[in-house]
C-alpha cells in the first residue's frame, strides 16, 4: 500500500480551515432551527467525521441517525440509481431532517436519498454538505448548507477515502494522479 505522502499534491483545506468553517455552519444551523429540534441523518461512511464535529457546534436539541447507500454496479454513472444498504433506525415523519454529507459530486447520491426520504413525509428536509464539487454535477440538487466549494480534483481525508484508507486525516488533500498507483494496478 502506498503511503499518501507519495501522491499528495496539496492540502486543499487545512484542519484549522475545516474546524473554523464547521463551527460557522453549526452556528448558522442553530440560528435557522432556533426553537425547534433537528434530526441529523448522516450518510455513511464519508459523512461521519463531519457529522461528529458539526453536531458539537449545534446548540438546538438534536438527534441523529445513519443510513448507507450504494450504487448498482457501474449503473450510477449512467442512470444515477442508488439503493439503500442500511436503512434508518427511526421514523422521520414530522421531523426536521438535516441530511449530512461529506461531498456532493455528481449529485446522484443526494438526489436519490432525498427521494427516499421525501416519501416518508418529514416536516422539513435540508442538505448540509462539507464539500461541493459543482463542476462534476450531473443532476441538480438543493444544498442548504455548504462548507467549501472545491475544484474538480480527486480529494481525500476527513471522511473521504482513497482505496478505503485515510478517512481519518484531519484535512482535505488532493491526489497527484501521476504519482498515485490504484490498489491492484
Ligand atoms: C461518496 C460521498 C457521497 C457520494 C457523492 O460516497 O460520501 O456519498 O460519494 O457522490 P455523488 O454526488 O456523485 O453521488 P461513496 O459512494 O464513495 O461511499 P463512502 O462514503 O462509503 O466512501
Amino acid at each position: 500500500m502506498q503511503d499518501y505522502h507519495e501522491y499528495l499534491d496539496e492540502i486543499l483545506v487545512t484542519e484549522d480551515q475545516l474546524q473554523k468553517r464547521i463551527a460557522e455552519l453549526g452556528e448558522e444551523i442553530s440560528k435557522d432551527y432556533a426553537g425547534q429540534t433537528i434530526h441529523m441523518i448522516c450518510i455513511l461512511r464519508g459523512g461521519v467525521m463531519f457529522l461528529s464535529d458539526l453536531v458539537r457546534h449545534i446548540s438546538v436539541p438534536n438527534t441523529m441517525d445513519f443510513m448507507a447507500v450504494s450504487s448498482y454496479g457501474t449503473a450510477r454513472q449512467s442512470t444515477g440509481q442508488v439503493r439503500i444498504t442500511l436503512d434508518l433506525t427511526e421514523d422521520i415523519h414530522h421531523r426536521n431532517v438535516l441530511l449530512v454529507e461529506d461531498i456532493v459530486d455528481s449529485g446522484y447520491t443526494i438526489a436519490s436519498v432525498l427521494g427516499f426520504l421525501e416519501t416518508r413525509r418529514p416536516q422539513s428536509l435540508r442538505v448540509c454538505t462539507l464539500l461541493d464539487k459543482p463542476l462534476r454535477r450531473e443532476v441538480d440538487v438543493p444544498i442548504h448548507y455548504r462548507g467549501f466549494t472545491i475544484p474538480n480534483k480527486f480529494v481525500f481525508g476527513y471522511g473521504l477515502d482513497i482505496d478505503e484508507f485515510y478517512r481519518n486525516l484531519p484535512f482535505i488533500a488532493t491526489v497527484d494522479l501521476n504519482r498515485y498507483q490504484p490498489e491492484g494496478s
